[in-house]
């Protein structure tokens, strides 16, 4: 222990750190079993193309890193964080699964590696063995990188990709990368936990700052918090996290409903957010979902889906009963934000039009408003 000055959540709850951070913690994965087991299985199969599709704070990034760490062995892996811009970047990350390895020598003798003969390289270089192309956030890829991507996965034998990125990520392969798309033999997609894995995510991040089981909250604050939060991860480090706030400003020491009612006002906006569209357990349609949606979530879906070319905000504003605002920037800064929000969980799909966006909406809701 250090004399650092400590936070409060020591002093009121015994820890040595806040437990509910975004923090990527690796070895505490819970729940998405069949997700993992999918994964795995296409690996050992030889899979080309794994794409793992997930909203923002799915857990995406901790399923690599602890698939990289815990599951699989080391050999041969590289993670890339992001895809490269520029795809002539590929060349020198290719020639980093040579390092340490058996092909290291041949590769960096030869100085005029690029593009266009790397994958012959790495076919004479792997010959039996294997690799595997880690890609997250591959939605922010650019075409170019991707066009490359599918190429390089064709041409080089043993190499698996596992892409994972945010819904949207299909949609753009779907319109944009057809060939691309043909390719993918195997794809997960991380929607939310159980109620079961919901404690253990909440008393593992606990115990590992040092705290006690689920304490400082009860058993059926933790069920309602799954319930708020229909088990999506992020949602569920963000609730405790303001609910331990709360309780620190207030001087709690057991986290129980009672508490919650006092501050559900503050807590009732960032709640659920991306978690209806994604409960596992419910009807997957999204015309279910758009019932659950919030009024002005509605709206805008109606507005576009008679706009199948697309619409900026302020011509979303534009067409909008404005009643439901205090003014006009106020109602363009919300629908700015609802429409980032649809953007990541796949709704609705954006292109740019000189200096503002556009956006129309992606496939699945077109389906879903034609219906209702
Ligand atoms: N299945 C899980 N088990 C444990 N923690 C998780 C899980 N899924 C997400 N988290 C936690 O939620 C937060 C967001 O997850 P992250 O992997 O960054 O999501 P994504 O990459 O999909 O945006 C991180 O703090 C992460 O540790
Ligand atoms: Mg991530």
């Amino acid at each position: 222990m250090n004399i650092m000055k400590k936070h409060e959540d020591v002093i009121l709850f015994g820890w040595n750190e806040n437990p509910f951070t975004f923090k990527i913690l690796p070895d505490i994965f819970i729940g998405y079993e069949n997700e993992i087991q999918s994964i795995l299985s296409g690996i050992k199969g030889n899979s080309k193309v794994t794409i793992i599709l997930g909203p923002t704070g799915s857990g995406k990034t901790t399923l690599l890193k602890h698939l990289i760490k815990n599951k699989l062995s080391s050999k041969n892996i590289l993670y890339l964080p992001k895809p490269p811009r520029d795809p002539a970047d590929l060349v020198n990350i290719l020639m980093n699964f040579t390092k340490n390895s058996i092909f290291r020598k041949l590769l960096s003798r030869k100085k005029d590696v690029n593009l266009y003969n790397i994958a012959d390289y790495m076919n004479s270089k792997i010959k039996n063995g294997h690799v595997l192309l880690v890609i997250d956030e591959a939605n922010e890829s650019t075409t170019e990188t991707m066009e490359w991507l599918r190429t390089l996965s064709d041409q080089i034998t043993n190499m698996t990709l596992v892409m994972a990125g945010l819904p949207v990520l299909e949609n753009k392969m779907k319109s944009e990368l057809e060939t691309f798309y043909r390719r993918i033999d195997n794809s997960v997609k991380l929607t939310n936990l159980n109620q079961m894995e919901t404690r253990e995510l909440i008393k593992r991040r606990i115990e590992r700052a040092g705290g006690e089981g689920l304490k400082p909250f009860t058993p059926r604050m933790v069920d309602m918090i799954y319930e708020k939060t229909g088990g999506f991860p992020r949602e569920i480090l963000r609730m405790c996290n303001s609910y331990v706030n709360e309780a620190i400003k207030k001087n709690i020491t057991m986290i129980d409903v009672d508490l919650k009612s006092d501050i559900e006002d503050v807590k009732e906006h960032s709640v659920v957010r991306n978690a209806p569209a994604f409960r596992r357990q419910e009807s997957k349609t999204v015309y279910d979902s758009i019932e659950e949606m919030p009024q002005k979530q509605k709206d805008i879906i109606d507005i576009l889906s008679s706009h199948i070319k697309g619409l900026t905000p302020t011509e979303i504003v534009s067409k909008m009963n404005l009643k439901s605002y205090k003014n006009r920037d106020n109602a363009i800064r919300s629908v700015n934000n609802i429409l980032r929000r649809m953007g990541d969980e796949g709704s609705v799909i954006r292109e740019r039009r000189g200096k503002a966006y556009k956006y129309s909406l992606s496939g699945k809701l077109r389906t879903a408003t034609v219906k209702s």
